[in-house]
């Protein structure tokens, strides 16, 4: 749980408060002594990152601005100074919280709540052996004092609780999440946030051929679901639906080709996309977006177990397609294929695709940005650069000529599901595309959806990376659909 947050009406003097300073004025109402006042602007001359002012009775924390960036720069290092405060302030055992600003710009205490929020986040299920005091999120209480407008609030707060979500998906290893244990847990993120969830299982989907699904899950011994969730406001602005699709992999091995090295270790990680998509979801319905939104999840680990699927074995696929199986490694296209054939049904206005899909994204952006590529309009592209500005999920765009589908020819298939080492990312991005006839977008999350290390409030235990961008790309997308 993440700690709850209120709006503060007035601050009393014994309280401890983080105060984010605009021009360097210390506010009267921290009620600090003239000799702390001293301190504090000494060390604001000298450009201190933040000072820290220990009364004895209370805290403050003063953070100062760097006024020299852009706006969406200063709200990043806000949430990065959040970041760097986090074991001074956990360190004093606050019980509440109080942060502050008076003469910053609109959102400051905002981007520094969610960085501080996002900082707290770990996934400490199954230390048996901790103190259970540390076992629960800290603080318990953040009171907001300042210019704050209620739909702002509820927006982060619900993008905080969704990016908790998503991370505790991520962490839970395969053996206490399956396919099935998936879907049951977007079942109950639809049910607390109101949007319908549907899941068929393994029989459904053979009879709706599945062909890249069910090659992928021959392997394990759990079987796959195929989940649709739907969000479906009676005030929708949008005709057609936009339908997210989510990689569900919930162990990838590499299957026969098995992954060797380190490369299989974090791969518990491979269902982010799916996480990701359920926690847009759940912003979108808790948030009432205005918009019909479907969300498709093709979920099960890829594993190298019984009759698991070969090289050189021949799929038919949701929509007829044959695929030849060039590298068992190369599944999540498979199972996002079927995914993005079925979305075909719902006639979308676009289809946006989220998958942790190629180590070639990663090798390119490395973790700085999500790489995207696709065949929808621009504006799409446009508003999607502009949300990852906003929330700092950055996006880069990787080309996407029809020539690189062509390094997919197979010769006794359609196509096949590897395109050889050059240019990885673009040819799964092309393989997807071949599935569909409407306007596609492919956010591949190799990069920024597992980490080595902690990025700062991006906790290497799971990020939650795509999440905030989505959920924002969304709500700028009604926003424009209004203005119609
Ligand atoms: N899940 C991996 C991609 C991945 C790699 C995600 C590193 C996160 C970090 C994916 O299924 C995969 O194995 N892709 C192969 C494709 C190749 C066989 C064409 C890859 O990128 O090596
Ligand atoms: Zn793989
Ligand atoms: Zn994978």
């Amino acid at each position: 749980m993440k700690p709850e947050i209120k709006i503060l009406s007035q601050i009393s003097p014994d309280q401890s408060v983080i105060c984010i300073l605009g021009n360097n004025i210390i506010p009267n109402y921290l009620s600090l002594s003239k000799s702390e006042k001293e301190y504090a602007r000494k060390r604001l001359s000298e450009k201190d990152e933040y000072v820290f002012i220990n009364s004895y009775y209370k805290c403050t924390y003063l953070v100062r601005i760097k006024d020299d960036l852009p706006e969406f720069k200063i709200r990043e290092e806000l949430r990065k100074t959040a970041y760097n405060l986090k074991k001074l302030i956990k360190s004093n055992s606050h019980s509440e919280i109080v942060i502050s600003s008076d003469d910053t710009f609109d959102g400051a205490i905002e981007a520094f709540t969610e960085g501080l929020i996002l900082s707290f986040y770990s996934f400490k299920k199954y230390k048996t052996r901790e103190d259970e005091k540390d076992k629960k999120n800290y603080p318990g209480k953040l009171l907001l004092y300042g210019k704050i407008k209620k739909p702002d609030l509820k927006w982060f707060t619900e993008l905080c609780e969704a990016v908790y979500l998503v991370r505790d998906m991520i962490n839970e290893p395969a053996n206490h999440l399956n396919a099935v244990g998936l879907g049951k847990e977007i079942r109950r993120i639809g049910d607390i946030s109101g949007f319908n969830v549907e899941i068929l299982n393994k029989g459904k989907i053979e009879a709706l051929k599945m062909g890249g699904l069910l090659a992928v899950n021959k392997g394990s011994v759990d079987p796959p679901v195929f989940c649709i969730l739907e969000w479906k406001p009676a005030g929708k602005l949008n005709k057609k639906p936009i339908v997210l699709v989510g990689k569900g992999v919930i162990y990838d091995t590499g299957g026969l080709n098995i992954k060797t090295g380190d490369y299989m270790a974090q791969m518990k990680a491979d269902m982010a996309g799916a996480a990701t998509v359920a926690g847009v979801m759940y912003v979108a319905a808790k948030t009432s977006v205005p918009l019909h939104i479907i969300g498709l999840v093709p979920a099960t680990d890829n594993r190298p177990g019984g009759n698991a699927y070969t090289q050189g074995d021949i799929l038919t696929m949701h929509n007829n397609t044959t695929v030849e199986v060039g590298n068992t490694d190369a599944e999540g296209r498979l199972i996002l294929a079927d995914a993005i054939s079925y979305a075909g049904n719902y006639s979308p206005e676009l289809i946006i695709d989220i998958a942790t899909l190629t180590g070639s994204a990663a090798m390119t952006f490395g973790n700085q940005a999500i790489a995207i590529m696709g065949n929808a309009d621009r504006k799409y592209f446009t508003l999607l650069d502009e949300s990852g500005n906003e929330v700092y999920e950055r996006v880069a765009e990787l080309l996407f000529w029809d020539e690189y589908g062509e390094l997919l020819k197979s010769d006794i298939a359609d196509i096949k599901n590897v395109g050889g080492r050059e240019a990885g990312a673009i040819t799964a991005g092309k393989f997807l595309e071949t599935f569909t006839k409407s306007p596609m977008l492919h956010l591949d999350i190799a990069g920024t959806g597992l980490l080595k290390k902690d990025d700062f409030y991006r906790s290497k235990e799971g990020p939650g990376s795509g999440l905030r961008l989505l959920a924002t790309f969304i709500k700028k997308l009604a926003e424009e659909y209004r203005k119609k």
